[in-house]
């Protein structure tokens, strides 16, 4: 009898240790050329929470989600356009990765480079991860006075929320406080699981 290979001893699966967000916070902080509030540490913990929130429809992969939340703007030189932060900040964190401060694969590297360079350019890409990154940034813009627009989101779920936001006529300095209030009712019902149905 001819012996059937195991299929995972052919292909193992890559086993990823999950990366230490605050050790690679404190190094991205301490590599910063400019000390932003409107950029900084504030926002970026608010584009995670955005993005965790996003991802549980979207699907995208939350470990690039985290990464591009600490990334995307660590390479800002001022608050203004500064239209080359994106780029920077992709390229600091190859550095970061080449350096194996975070473990994730060749794939998940990819798309956190591709988020974080064309964040500011790009309206959305197609591919699940990298949009919920670009609306997870999006989803923040009420910190500096702007009322999001529903056709400039990238993702079915910032559309929604931007949509509501519009419904429900809220002021961009209270966007932060009305989706953490009402980010429950923005999620789709979910099915019954089988111990739940009636
Ligand atoms: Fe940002």
């Amino acid at each position: 009898m001819s012996e059937v290979a195991n299929p995972l001893e052919l292909n193992p699966p890559i086993l990823m240790k999950e990366p230490d967000y605050p050790t690679l916070q404190e190094h991205i902080l301490s590599h910063r050329i400019f000390e932003s509030e409107l950029h900084g540490l504030t926002h970026w913990k608010q584009v995670e929470r955005n993005g965790l929130l996003l991802a549980t429809e979207t699907g995208a992969d939350v470990a690039v989600v985290r990464l591009f939340a600490l990334f995307h703007d660590s390479k800002r030189a001022d608050d203004g356009f500064d239209m080359d932060h994106g780029p920077r900040g992709a390229e600091f964190a190859k550095t970061c990765f080449e350096e194996h401060r975070f473990d994730i694969t060749q794939e998940q590297f990819d798309k956190l480079y591709h988020a974080c360079k064309f964040h500011t350019t790009e309206p959305r890409s197609g591919d699940a991860t990298i949009d919920t990154c670009y609306d997870a940034d999006r989803l923040d813009l009420g910190r500096v006075g702007i009322k999001l627009d529903p056709s400039k989101m990238a993702t079915t779920f910032g559309t929604r929320i931007a949509q509501r936001s519009l419904d429900d006529d809220v002021e961009p300095g209270s966007f932060r406080e009305w989706l953490e209030k009402n980010q429950n009712a923005f999620r789709q019902p979910q099915p019954l699981r089988h111990s739940e149905q009636p």
